[in-house]
């Protein structure tokens, strides 16, 4: 079974927990974002704990994505600090990787994470991206959907699908005082799964204002509005299994308004943490 629908959570109120993310990463504690069992697919906020290390050369089963959220990772001789970013292929080798004084990764696995030869096979088609600083990338402020010109979003893309000629990972900005046209919003869904995670600030749709450490997942298909931002809001976005295109439903709208009270919709097992969140972390 595929992931379900989870719109949305707060990362804040979910528990670190050991042993979810497979046997080459038992030495850590994640708060489990997501998980499809099928496809052992995992979405994950994940802690190295302080003098973590890997010695000797070190190569995962999976594809391992991620954006530091805190800390510092130092894998090989390049230095992953705050708001910087990889996709580091199944069978890519690390020569050594440590975390002197801890981090804090907002951590995507295509599979469990299990331990494979250094320099054996990569899986075909996986990207390499080795390392993006995103303080030193532009906006791009010229993006293609007319229909959301309103919004004066701005992007940048940390991974482009070559398969289906699309964005796959990227870093979205919303600015302040920004709302549906109208105060409503038609709906809109992908023919491709999207998940987000605020990274600051604050966007506001039908369930709810998100804040920082907020999660959503919309499997292909799901309906949803549009966001708002009384504050300015920043979100990391990935689509996945399937074409990147807004599907836009005139026959629905989403009332809006700043004020829209939480009003999470998530499969049972995440009901007692769909809990509104308040404070000042981010994870
Ligand atoms: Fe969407």
């Amino acid at each position: 079974m595929a992931r379900p629908l989870i719109d949305f959570i707060y990362a804040q109120n979910l528990p670190w927990v050991n042993g979810k993310l497979g046997p080459a990463r038992e030495d850590v504690a994640a708060k489990i974002l997501s998980f499809d069992p099928d496809l052992g697919e995992v979405s994950a906020v994940v802690h190295y704990p302080p003098g973590w290390s890997r010695d000797r050369p070190e190569a995962l089963s999976c594809e391992e994505e991620f954006y530091v959220l805190d800390g510092e990772m130092i894998i090989g001789n390049r230095r992953y600090s705050r708001d910087t970013y990889a996709c580091l292929p199944a069978g890519f080798t690390r020569e050594t990787a440590a975390s002197p004084t801890g981090c804090v990764v907002l951590t995507f696995y295509d599979g469990l994470a299990g331990s494979v030869s250094p320099g054996g096979d990569r899986r075909p088609g996986s990207a390499l991206i080795e390392f993006i600083d995103l303080y030193s990338m532009p906006w791009d402020t010229n993006w293609a959907d007319q229909s959301l010109k309103w919004m004066d979003p701005r992007r940048k893309v940390l991974r482009w699908d070559t398969e289906r000629d699309q964005v796959a990972t990227v870093v979205f900005a919303k600015p302040p005082h920004i709302h549906p046209e109208g105060w409503s919003s038609p709906m809109v869904s992908h023919p491709c799964a999207e998940e987000t995670f605020v990274l600051a600030g604050e966007v506001t749709g039908e369930r709810g204002r998100q804040r920082a450490g907020a999660y959503m997942w919309h499997p292909a298909g799901a309906p949803h509005g549009t966001l708002g931002s009384r504050d300015g809001g920043m979100s990391l976005a990935r689509m996945r299994h399937g074409k990147l295109e807004n599907i836009w439903d005139g026959s629905a709208s989403a009332a809006f308004t700043f004020e829209a009270p939480y009003d999470p919709k998530v499969p049972e097992e995440l009901a007692s943490v769909a809990k509104e969140y308040v404070g000042q972390n981010r994870y």
